[in-house]
């Protein structure tokens, strides 16, 4: 149950993780940590296996393979993958909230955030009607529970709609009080599924700074398509396309990674080169200046590293799924970097821009 110093550095530890639905490999040999205190942002396009990987994380499914480690602040440790799914949040400390809001919507802000203490005031009543007589345990309890709930309904700036049903809140305004909700649980890991999903900007700086609040006590596990939130808040992004690892890293580091840009923004198989030299990276353009490849022609389009129609991606144990043609922007790039010698004395007839492609959405 104990960790050393140099885990406990890490809040959580995921190792080897892979989740399979029959043929389908959701995940594959997935490893990455999380920093304690941190913002750690985990992104690519739909289907990467985001939620996929919170869902083995908060114990809603039982992954196929890997190991996953919450080290807690005393020092003790706990295997998520082990847990009963109803002990991760008691025992292990985490929350989460989901992709699509649950709220109770007729309930009022401060009811919604009473019933996500319930187990601990169910513990101060000892499980019997000792609350409907008012047992001075319960009572204290009740207390600190309207206090806890009032203390987020503060940082969550809804304060003042306290005892307005929640589904009478603006869209915004829901996102932020699920968030406080998962907050009353006292978790040391909050994760949480795409929350700035269809924010407007004010909205979207409202949940920024919410946050960046809650960093300062507890670490954050984070899946987010809105780019302005992950290089905001961020301290660390993890980036999946197709269930595996394709970088990892600073957002600033991310943010220029040729893979991350060929996947993550979804650009047609044309698009790649082009933005390849939009961020003005060095060596990719040296990459992409490496002349024509014998074996297939002249030509330089990047849809002849696409590969075949289809396509196999390795996975662990020898596993292989098959995949749809081009699918992996990622191992284009990765193919197009091993392609061709380097020319280094001929290149750059592309002049970098330096700048940042704007996003083009994610790949629906
Ligand atoms: N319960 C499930 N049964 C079968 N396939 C699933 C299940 N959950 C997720 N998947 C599949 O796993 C892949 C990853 O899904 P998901 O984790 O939801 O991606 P993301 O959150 O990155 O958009 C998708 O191909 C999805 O269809
Ligand atoms: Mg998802």
């Amino acid at each position: 149950m104990s960790a050393s110093p140099s885990t406990n550095d890490f809040i959580l530890q995921v190792e080897h993780l892979s989740m399979k639905f029959g043929g389908l490999i959701a995940i594959g040999d997935l490893s990455f940590q999380a920093r304690r205190g941190e913002i750690t942002a985990l992104i690519g396009p739909n289907g990467a296996g985001k939620t996929t990987v919170f869902n083995c994380i908060t114990g809603f499914y039982k992954p196929s393979e890997g190991m996953i480690t919450l080290n807690r602040i005393d020092g003790s440790s706990y295997l998520l993958e082990r847990l009963p799914n109803h002990e991760i949040p008691a025992r292990a400390k985490v929350a989460r909230t989901f992709q699509n809001i649950r709220l109770f919507s007729g309930m009022t802000l401060l009811e919604n955030l009473l019933v996500a203490q319930h187990n601990k005031l169910m513990k101060a009543s000892g499980y019997t009607m000792l609350g409907l007589f008012g047992f001075s345990s319960y009572r204290k309890a009740s207390a600190e529970s309207i206090d806890l709930a009032k203390h987020w309904l503060e940082k969550a700036n809804l304060v003042d709609r306290a005892d307005d049903p929640a589904g009478d809140l603006p869209y915004g305004a829901q996102r932020r009080l699920e968030i406080a909700r998962a907050m009353c649980t006292g978790p040391e890991l909050l994760c949480l599924d795409e929350p700035a999903a269809g924010l407007n900007p004010k909205e979207s700086a409202a949940l920024n700074e919410l946050l960046m609040d809650i960093k300062n006590s507890t670490s954050i596990l984070l899946i987010e398509h809105d780019m302005s939130v992950v290089m905001q808040i961020s301290d660390h992004v993890v980036v999946l396309e197709y269930g595996r690892k394709i970088s990892d890293g600073s957002p600033q580091s991310v943010r220029t990674d040729p893979r991350v840009i060929a996947a993550y923004l979804g650009v047609d198989d044309e698009e790649v080169e082009t933005v390849l030299i939009e961020v003005g990276d060095e060596d990719v353009i040296e990459q992409l200046d490496t002349g024509p490849d014998a074996a297939h022609g002249p030509g330089t389009s990047s849809s002849f590293l696409a590969g075949p129609v289809t396509d196999t991606i390795g996975h662990s144990e020898g596993e292989r799924v098959t995949v749809s043609k081009g699918a992996s922007k990622a191992e284009q790039v990765d193919a197009k970097a091993n392609a061709a010698p380097r020319k280094p004395a001929e290149r750059a007839t592309a002049k970098p821009t330096g700048s940042t492609p704007k996003p083009r959405g994610g790949r629906k």
